[in-house]
């Protein structure tokens, strides 16, 4: 157990002081106090055009992760900013059910026709919860970019920019970049863009009026990134990668990507970055997500070097679920839950039940099937607490006023092969107000049972999670994140 004196702080500020260590590690008493909001330092930092640092080590490059906080107005309140991640999750996992529906219909004859009537776009939501942030070199600049799991293509914003959301770096410009090349209609890149993008073939990425391979990626609630297929050299902590296959992007729009130059592809599949550095990096990455706590860092590492993690438990291997219509997503078949060392039941568990495990979505969700049993289980745990009314997703909510400690019961996920993780005991429950009188369990229900369930990244902080594509699996162990 990684139970120790130290402080874990929930995204709302609310420091959770760990008070004591639970014997058997079946629950965590902690003393609720109240932390007072400060702008984040890592939205200072991208502004002090700070870039995050990298490093090699061995087989291994690092780099350093943060929390992204954009668009915070310090003046809004805790309850106000909650209200503003949640829905926005909401919208990115509608954007992602709708995304792995059409993958899923890739091939069939039916796709153009039945990705039409899939999750309603949903309208007015920004999308802003693609949260964490890398620095990479591109051409000759730098882009610090979000990290994204469910994501094939990497894009940058790029001159002459139509449309463009403001950036910290400058602008990446292919006319003073003598590496930059744009990628022809004719080559196996641009065919593989097809399906890294869902297109099917009404919207061809060449043809008449359009000389380069062009691509439009649209996150399905009114952000997208548009633009042409291009190479340039990618660096990563002094590792140069020739020739990356990336989107220049011309015409950008999107909340999630304010402030950042674009975003980093770390999907499954073939243009991602871990597909297109497997020479050097074997087709394995690993991060380690921090707190929102403002100043906090974590780490990306390329490459199977495990001398570079700082777990405390050792790593434990579940397999990735193999379907050739999976799209970038990393499945997983997702076994049980234990809810303070207490077996959750539910008939949702017998079939199979294939999950996805995403770096940008905040809250895990789960088919009412499974959701409904954790909550239950959760209910009567956490009896001794009056209930409070729900907040946005979030329908299990207590009020803990009054309350100086509190029992969070552990929650633990078991994947394929019996394999167990256990949740940082920061992202069991989350502090809507800043008087503790709603608390409410950090998970919400799917709108149906044919939804894919997603484990969120407020359930994989102080986790060190590693995607080994060429093993097909996916290793879990718990570390206290830091730039290592
Ligand atoms: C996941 O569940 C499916 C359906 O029960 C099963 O066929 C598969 O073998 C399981 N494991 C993996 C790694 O795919
Ligand atoms: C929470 O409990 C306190 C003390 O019992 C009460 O004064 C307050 O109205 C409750 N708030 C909510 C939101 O239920």
């Amino acid at each position: 157990m990684a139970w120790g004196a130290r402080i874990a702080a929930l995204p709302l500020l609310l420091l959770l002081l760990l008070a004591a260590a639970a014997a058997g590690g079946n629950s965590g008493v902690h003393c609720l106090e109240e932390g007072s909001p400060s702008p984040s330092r890592s939205r200072r930092a991208l502004q002090g055009r700070h870039h995050l640092r990298s490093r090699a080590v061995g087989g291994a490059t690092v780099l350093e992760l943060r929390h992204h906080s954009f668009n915070s107005a310090p003046s809004k309140s805790r309850e106000e900013e909650a209200d503003a991640v949640l829905s926005s999750d909401a919208a990115r996992v509608a954007s992602l059910q709708w995304r792995i529906e059409k993958y899923r219909l890739i091939g069939s004859p039916d796709a153009a026709a039945a990705s039409k009537a899939q999750v309603p776009v949903t309208s007015g939501a920004k999308l802003r919860t693609l949260n964490y942030v890398a620095t990479v070199g591109l051409g000759g600049g730098e882009a610090t970019v979000i990290v994204d799991t469910a994501s094939e293509l990497t894009w940058v914003q790029c001159e002459p920019c139509d449309s463009c959301h403001d950036q910290q770096e400058p602008l990446f410009d292919p006319s003073s970049s003598p590496s930059y090349a744009a990628v022809p209609c004719d080559s196996p890149s641009c065919d593989a863009l097809q399906v890294a993008t869902g297109m099917s073939s009404g919207s061809p990425a060449c043809g008449a009026g359009r000389p380069a391979c062009s691509y439009t990626l649209s996150y399905r609630d009114g952000s997208y990134s548009r633009g042409v297929l291009a190479r340039d050299k990618l660096s990563l902590a002094g590792e140069a990668i020739d020739g990356f296959v990336f989107g220049c992007g011309t015409s950008n729009q999107g909340a999630p990507f304010g402030g950042t130059s674009g975003l980093m592809g770390l999907g499954r599949s073939q243009l991602s970055l871990v597909s297109q550095t497997a020479g050097q990096f074997g087709g394995v990455f690993s991060y380690c997500l921090p707190l929102k706590d403002s100043g906090s860092s974590g780490s990306l590492v390329l490459g199977d070097d495990s001398s570079v993690y700082r777990n405390s438990t050792p790593i434990v291997y579940t397999s990735m679920v193999s379907d050739p219509l999976q799209g970038p997503f990393y499945f997983l078949n997702l076994t049980g839950i234990t809810v303070g060392g207490q077996e959750v039941e539910s008939p949702g568990f017998a079939a199979g039940n294939k999950v996805i495990v995403d770096s940008g979505t905040v809250i895990t969700s789960l088919v009412p099937s499974i959701y409904n049993a954790v909550k239950a289980e959760f209910l009567s745990q956490l009896a001794e607490y009056p209930p409070a009314p729900a907040f946005s997703i979030l329908d299990t909510c207590f009020n803990m006023t009054g309350f100086r400690e509190v029992q969070v019961p552990s929650l633990r996920l078991v994947f394929d092969g019996g394999v167990e993780v256990e949740v940082d005991s920061s992202g069991v429950l989350y502090l809507v107000s800043s008087d503790s009188s709603q608390v409410c369990l950090a998970m919400a229900a799917l709108r149906s049972e044919y939804e894919t369930s997603i484990i969120g990244n407020y359930q994989q902080r102080n986790l060190r999670v590693i995607f080994d594509t060429s093993a097909s699996q996916v290793g879990f162990a718990q570390e206290t994140c830091g730039y290592i």
